[in-house]
């Protein structure tokens, strides 16, 4: 964000309400709002930031190209860019969303930034922007491409990276960038050897299909069972919604049951299967015994559930 603010000279930023992008006070506005706000007004998510930021953020619901189309079409010459998660979370974005903010912020020259941290190197190799064909301004990558050790990077186009290089922009516009963990040749090596895996044939083909697998699983025992729940996402990163409504936006997780959720994840901890609070994360290391032992440990659960539900 401070990137595209020092090309730009513009300060405010444009991102979406519910993404996530780390814990800085710009991103802590609206991830995780606990009421719906006056859109496109802020809420802040945390204790400790500074009232004035409010001001420098405006929110727009995720996946509603018409609403976020006519914030930078009113407030274009103030935006120093447009921030989101391409997948925001567990919510595929609808056809034609992602083209659609590429083209409104191509024609205003407001920087498109895309927060691939999760599906970097994770949805294809070229990411969300491959899967989805569209490509931002900017891009931040972490996670997949450090093969789990702490390493990052923002990449794009020159003419916004020339902000971290002083002989390119000169004293008024350079960025300092430096960090304790930064260049750590333990992560570089990490990240490089993951990448090589990732690069073999059938690598991503492999992940989708086992993702894929479990996905249809689930969505046959939930069906079964009559538990209205959506399987969201797609086969490298997916999760279990429960609800009967389709998953647009922040408020349909949100205002979904998590509490089912939560017993449905601690019932399947209980069964052999540990999964995160949200979200599976598929590996190119699970076989089909792996899926196999997920399906009958998610089987006993969902069992458990229906009895929950009918007691
Ligand atoms: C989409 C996204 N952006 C940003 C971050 C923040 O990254 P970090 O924890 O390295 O600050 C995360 C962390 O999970 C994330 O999922």
């Amino acid at each position: 964000m401070r990137a595209v603010r020092a090309y730009r000279k513009r300060e405010r930023i444009l991102k979406f309400e519910g993404g996530f992008h780390g814990m800085n006070d710009y991103a802590l506005m609206s991830m995780s709002p606990k009421r719906r706000a006056n859109s496109p007004e802020p809420a802040p998510d945390s204790a400790g930031i500074p009232q004035v930021v409010r001001g420098e953020v405006l929110i727009a619901p995720f996946n509603d190209l018409a609403a976020a189309t006519a914030l930078i079409e009113k407030h274009h010459d103030e935006l120093a860019g447009v921030i989101l998660e391409p997948f925001q979370r567990v919510i595929s974005p609808k056809p034609g969303f992602l083209q659609g903010l590429r083209d409104v912020t191509a024609k205003y020259k407001v920087p498109l930034v895309f927060d691939e941290i999760v599906t970097g190197f994770r949805f294809a190799y070229g990411g969300a922007q491959e899967l989805y064909g569209v490509t931002p301004d900017l891009c931040t990558l972490g996670k997949v491409i450090g093969g789990g050790f702490p390493l990052a990077a923002v990449v794009g186009k020159a003419a916004i990276l020339d902000h971290f290089d002083k002989a390119a922009v000169g004293d008024e516009g350079f960025m300092p960038q430096i960090g304790t963990l930064s260049g750590n040749p333990i992560a570089a090596a990490a990240g490089l050897a993951t990448l090589k895996i990732l690069q073999r044939p059938g690598a991503y083909e492999k992940i989708r299909a086992t993702g894929e697998k479990l996905m249809a699983g689930f969505r046959d025992l939930f069906r079964s069972a009559g538990i209205p729940a959506q399987i969201t996402g797609v086969g490298s990163l997916f999760d279990i919604v429960f609800t009967d409504k389709p998953i647009v936006d922040y408020w349909s997780t949100a205002e979904a049951d998590n509490a089912m959720l939560g017993r449905f994840n601690q019932l399947l901890l209980e069964n052999g299967v540990l999964k995160g609070n949200t979200k599976f994360y598929v590996s190119l290391a699970h076989t089909d015994e792996d899926v196999k032992k997920t399906l009958d440990a998610a089987g006993v659960a969902v069992a458990a559930l229906k009895t929950g539900k009918a007691a």
